[in-house]
């Protein structure tokens, strides 16, 4: 048993995009975490818990940090961290310039399992501890990524890339190979551990029919499997769609007609939509992934988070990189924030933190293991150091309440705000040991 103490924040509830709803967190500005077995046992107060734990308990006290849940990222492409920063062109020109050639690296074996733990140890510092993945259109480099985060006992969704069409020789597969690899790694990591598999279509325009009807059927063969793509995400995307698939009636019918719409489908992006849309997301239970770096860098445009959650459409939070500029869900809150602004919305950073937590455990369907942290969850959390940069520390000397401190850290914070990032109880990532290390 272990058991740490300091300010400590979770998420039970929706906060909202309005006035935050006082009963959606719990906040214990002397808050005590105690885990055992990789599972959390008991939170609340220290002064009421401290007198209750055993003897000669471990306790690590954080007085001027705080203890959050897990950060989780609802798209984000393992492959393409090293796509981030690619100057100067808009989604499809930079899927050919960058994208594609970086992604045929991983045929590799090799290649695959070094990224992949390079990636995974990335997410940690970063204070991610559960994503939902996009691999390449190569079994290797799902196999990599999968017994990575089995290795780390960390909570990926993940799957093999389906793109057998529009797409150079290196990245391009068939339809009955994506199919064929697809059940074979469902077979192998799918429930294996915390692993969980993603019927992964990269996006309609790389998809021949035959290969989308064998991505509806595979999201028929096994419970419990996600569905990831692409959507509605850059102008020239929508009208190129409408030329290949001109019998449907829009890019989201395309989805629709192929079996592909459900509760455990998450769209990436969904920028450019019209009410009819947002009506037969919520009518399905589809999830839309907002990814506010990405689309303020590759210029897409600026997603409608308010019109998404007032027709009732589940939406989560990611960073998508490698279109998306940081692996940190911090600045990606803080980006959120700005589209937001530019569409005359504001993002409370309850909403924000709620989003980047529990709401996105729930677009995901693991909020029963993660995304707060109620006791019997998996003691999936961070320690936060709230002045991290000299700005914030001059900020932090104030007299703060916890909306500002969240706001503060949600537009200020960054990788350097994560002190420790914990899977299961196991401390994973330990800044200061790593800056420790590099100092020596
Ligand atoms: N659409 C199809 N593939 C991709 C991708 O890799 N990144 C982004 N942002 N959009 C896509
Ligand atoms: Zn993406």
């Amino acid at each position: 048993m272990s058991a740490f103490r300091g300010p400590l924040l979770h998420f039970l509830s929706e906060p909202g995009l309005g006035t935050p709803d006082p009963a959606s967190y719990s906040y214990f500005a002397d808050g005590l975490l105690v885990v055992a077995d990789g599972r959390v046992q008991a939170v609340g107060d220290a002064a009421e818990l401290l007198p209750t734990l055993p003897a000669g308990t471990a306790v690590e006290h954080s007085p001027e940090g705080l203890i959050l849940p897990g950060m989780i990222d609802t798209h984000v492409h393992m492959p393409q961290l090293a796509v981030m920063a690619s100057y100067g062109t808009q989604l499809l020109e930079w899927l050919e310039t960058y994208t594609f050639p970086t992604e045929s690296r991983f045929a590799d074996a090799d290649w695959s399992a070094k990224q992949s733990k390079v990636f995974l140890d990335l997410l940690l510092a970063h204070g991610t501890t559960s994503a939902l993945v996009f691999s390449t259109s190569h079994k290797v480099a799902s196999e990599a990524l999968f017994s990575a985060a089995h290795e780390y006992n960390m909570a990926i969704t993940t799957g093999r890339v389906m793109m057998d069409c529009n797409a150079p020789d290196g990245v391009r597969d068939t339809a009955e190979a994506s199919y064929q690899e697809s059940r074979e790694l469902i077979a192998r990591w799918h429930g294996t551990g915390r692993q969980r598999y993603a019927v992964t279509p990269r996006f309609a325009a790389t998809s021949t029919h035959a290969q989308l009807t064998y991505a509806g059927k595979l999201m028929t063969e096994a419970e419990g499997l996600l569905m990831q793509t692409h959507w509605a995400e850059n102008k020239a995307e929508i009208a190129w769609i409408a030329e290949l698939f001109p019998d449907r009636a829009s890019y989201l019918d395309v989805y629709d007609h192929f079996g592909l719409l459900g509760p455990r489908s998450v769209l990436a992006h969904g920028i450019h939509i019209d009410d009819a849309d947002r009506a037969r997301l919520a009518e399905t239970g589809t999830r839309i992934a907002f990814c506010p770096t990405s689309n303020t860098f590759l210029g897409s445009g600026l997603f409608d988070l308010a019109s998404a959650r007032a027709a009732n459409v589940e939406v989560g939070l990611a960073s998508d990189v490698g279109g998306g500029t940081s692996l940190s869900m911090l600045v990606t809150m803080a980006e959120a924030y700005k589209v937001c602004q530019l569409r005359g919305q504001s993002l409370n950073p309850f909403q924000a933190f709620y989003m980047a937590t529990l709401g996105n455990a729930k677009v995901l369907h693991q909020e029963a293991e993660t995304g707060n942290l109620a006791p019997g969850k998996m003691a999936d959390f961070l320690i936060i150091d709230r002045a991290a940069s000299p700005i914030q520390q001059l900020k932090h000397s104030a007299e703060r309440d916890l909306s500002g401190i969240l706001f503060d850290l949600m537009i200020l914070g960054d990788d350097r705000s994560i002190r420790r990032t914990y899977i299961a109880g196991q401390c994973r990532y330990d800044r200061d040991a790593v800056q420790g290390a590099a100092h020596a």
